[in-house]
């Protein structure tokens, strides 16, 4: 009997609810697949930061780096203002650990419908292979009072530490803010190799890049660059490179024409919540933070503070990125025990499914729905 130790950060809003329902179907994968997990669960997220004004103490993160993964639900509430939690959070593990992929796989499953027309027998099966350190999440920048600024920065990652100073002088005196992107060399290479070996897997003889050096020529004109020479290396896979606009375009009426997808990190966040759009909701888009050290396990989607209490979160993502986590940690047979249970779940009765997909299953009737159908 193996035995795994997960960290467990539910957070905020709906991330308890559908954190819940993934440790409860884990824990069915574990009873017939031989493995036990144990929990470490962490308060981080509004409610502790309200109470203690702690947001991530270093303490815990030492802790974490020594689990075997982490699941996490979501982090971020009306009450505390945006992107104190999810910067303080979420992205702070994502830096933290050096987690340069975020990997979100976005399917169709047999009875959940497309909201667009999909041509004959065609299904969606593609992944977003996000870049997830750089972009414009370095967290550079700054607001200036009278059009001046002069402050210093700096960001720490995996691969580097970045510091210097922000000096720029509006010709007028008006409140301004700027913001820095950052993209380097290394960091492409890596998130890039990363999509061609997954195509390769796949089968597959195409990565699209989701690009704009039409109009931010200094940043995604290098991602352009860079991302070519690499693709070099890998002569049966070709590249093709797309502005991410005409992206949007194409997925929404085209979204079955997809398979890897390689994003910078913000298009990667905006096309990851379209993809799940197009497969039948933002509770199904599961996901992944991987790297070399502690990889993280969440939705793609928030916490939801519309939903939260009501039973109406769609615990399907969380549950799948569960199962994606257990395929990290080489549990791959209960990996594939989840991911057929939900599948069986989907294709049971109409009004037995999570209420986003139109059926009568709440949170929890959802979780013991999958549950109950892990062989
Ligand atoms: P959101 O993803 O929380 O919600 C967007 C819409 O989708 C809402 O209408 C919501 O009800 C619905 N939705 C989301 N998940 C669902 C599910 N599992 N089942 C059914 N419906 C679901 O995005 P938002 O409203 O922009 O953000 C809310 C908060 O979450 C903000 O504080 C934001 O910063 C944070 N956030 C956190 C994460 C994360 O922790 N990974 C991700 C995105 C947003
Ligand atoms: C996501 C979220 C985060 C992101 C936010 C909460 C910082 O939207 O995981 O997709 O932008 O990466
Ligand atoms: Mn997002």
């Amino acid at each position: 009997m193996k035995n795994y130790s997960i960290a467990l950060l539910p957070g905020d809003g709906i991330g308890p609810e559908v954190s819940a329902e993934a440790v409860k179907v884990v824990e069915a994968a574990g009873e017939r697949h031989s493995f036990k997990v144990e929990w470490v669960k962490y308060p981080f997220g509004a409610a502790h930061y309200n109470k203690t004004g702690e947001i991530l103490p270093a303490s815990a993160l030492d802790e974490m780096g020594k689990c075997d993964a982490m699941l996490l639900g979501a982090v971020g509430d009306p009450s505390v203002k945006p992107g104190i939690l999810e910067r303080g959070i979420l992205l702070t593990l994502r830096f933290h650990f050096d987690q340069y992929i975020n990997l979100r796989p976005a399917r169709s499953f047999q009875s959940v419908p497309c909201p667009v027309p999909l041509k004959d027998g065609s299904v969606i099966d593609s992944v977003v292979v996000r870049e997830n350190t750089e972009d414009f999440y370095m967290g550079i920048g700054a607001v200036s009072e009278n059009g001046r600024f002069d402050a210093p920065f700096e960001a720490k990652r995996g691969l580097y530490d970045v510091a210097g100073h922000l000096k720029a002088d509006f010709s007028c005196e008006f409140p301004a803010a700027l913001q820095i992107g950052a993209l380097t060399r290394p960091g492409i290479e890596r998130v890039t190799r990363y999509a061609f070996d997954l195509a390769k897997k796949r089968g597959e003889d195409k990565v699209t890049l989701a690009s704009k050096a039409n109009a931010v020529p200094f940043l995604y004109g290098f991602l352009d660059e860079e991302t070519k020479r690499v693709a070099e290396e890998y002569q049966e896979i070709s590249l093709k490179i797309q502005n991410v606009d005409a992206m949007c375009y194409q997925l929404a009426r085209t979204p079955a024409a997809y398979g890897v997808i390689l994003c910078p990190n913000l298009f990667g966040d905006i096309v990851s919540d379209l993809l799940s759009a197009l497969t039948g909701g933002l509770g199904l888009g599961a996901g992944g933070n991987i790297g070399d050290k502690l990889s993280m396990f969440e939705p793609v989607h928030g916490s939801a503070p519309d939903i939260v209490g009501t039973g109406k979160a769609n615990p399907l993502a969380a549950i799948i990125s569960a199962s994606m986590m257990l395929d990290h940690i080489g549990e791959s047979a209960g990996a594939k025990a989840i991911d057929a249970a939900v599948s069986s779940y989907l294709s049971g009765d109409a009004s037995e499914k999570p209420i986003e997909l139109g059926g009568n299953h709440t949170c929890q009737a959802a979780g013991d729905g999958v549950a109950r159908k892990i062989v």
